[in-house]
């Protein structure tokens, strides 16, 4: 008897110990990726070959958002010239951005610059909580493209704490999917055929 209720108390404690040690990795899972998140480094460079693959299809002429060394495009604009408060309309825009700030001025932008004639392709986290989500992308994207697995950004050698979608406005281009998958490797274009997905 005694040696029963010795064993349920210590089955009890280690249950407890266990769910202790499970919320604090939860904890500390949660501090890190907030922390990441909202890291001052706003410098979340799009690994070059997810861009190359994506500048195969678009032939991007514009990245709004940079630095002179992580552009992606010669044309391009830094936080000095303001990316926000150029024209992009000329353009075949290709826009990661900033992530220490507000995204949903970056998402009108690029809503209100393919009204103007321009195509913009954003690459931005799958926060599809957010405003701007269900008051420009859901509505008024041509595309969303939601990543498999996470992304490694700039130099990093793990991926992102967050998920990523391709999300693409344009008057021009006109697609039958709405809302598809994008594999980290290997392209949507790639797996079914560019021509299927898109008519320009
Ligand atoms: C996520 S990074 C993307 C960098 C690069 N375009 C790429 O795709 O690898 C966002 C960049 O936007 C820049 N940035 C922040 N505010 C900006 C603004 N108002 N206009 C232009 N660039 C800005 C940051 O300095 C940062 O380099």
């Amino acid at each position: 008897m005694l040696q029963t209720l010795v064993i349920s108390g210590l089955a009890a404690h280690q249950e407890k110990e266990n769910a202790f040690r499970q919320s604090n990795k939860e904890d500390m899972r949660l501090a890190l990726q907030k922390a990441m998140i909202s890291s001052k480094s706003n410098e979340w460079a799009t690994p070059q070959d997810f861009f190359d693959e994506l500048d195969e299809e678009f032939h991007f002429t514009l990245d709004p958002c940079s630095t002179h060394e992580n552009c992606k495009c010669e044309r391009h604009y830094t936080i000095e010239e303001d990316g926000l408060s150029k024209g992009w309309a000329a353009h075949t825009v290709f826009a990661n951005p900033p992530y220490g700030g507000n995204v949903a001025p970056w998402i009108k932008k690029a809503y209100d610059e393919s009204k103007k004639g321009a195509t913009v392709v954003c690459l931005i986290t799958s926060s599809t909580d957010r405003s701007y989500w269900h008051d420009y992308i859901f509505p008024y994207a041509a595309q969303i493209r939601f990543i498999r697995g996470r992304l490694k950004f700039g130099n990093s050698k793990s991926g992102a704490p967050f998920a990523s979608a391709v999300v693409i406005f344009s008057d021009k281009i006109k697609y039958i999917h709405k809302i598809c998958y994008y594999g980290e490797s290997v392209s949507m274009a790639k797996r079914h055929g560019r021509k299927q997905v898109s008519v320009t």
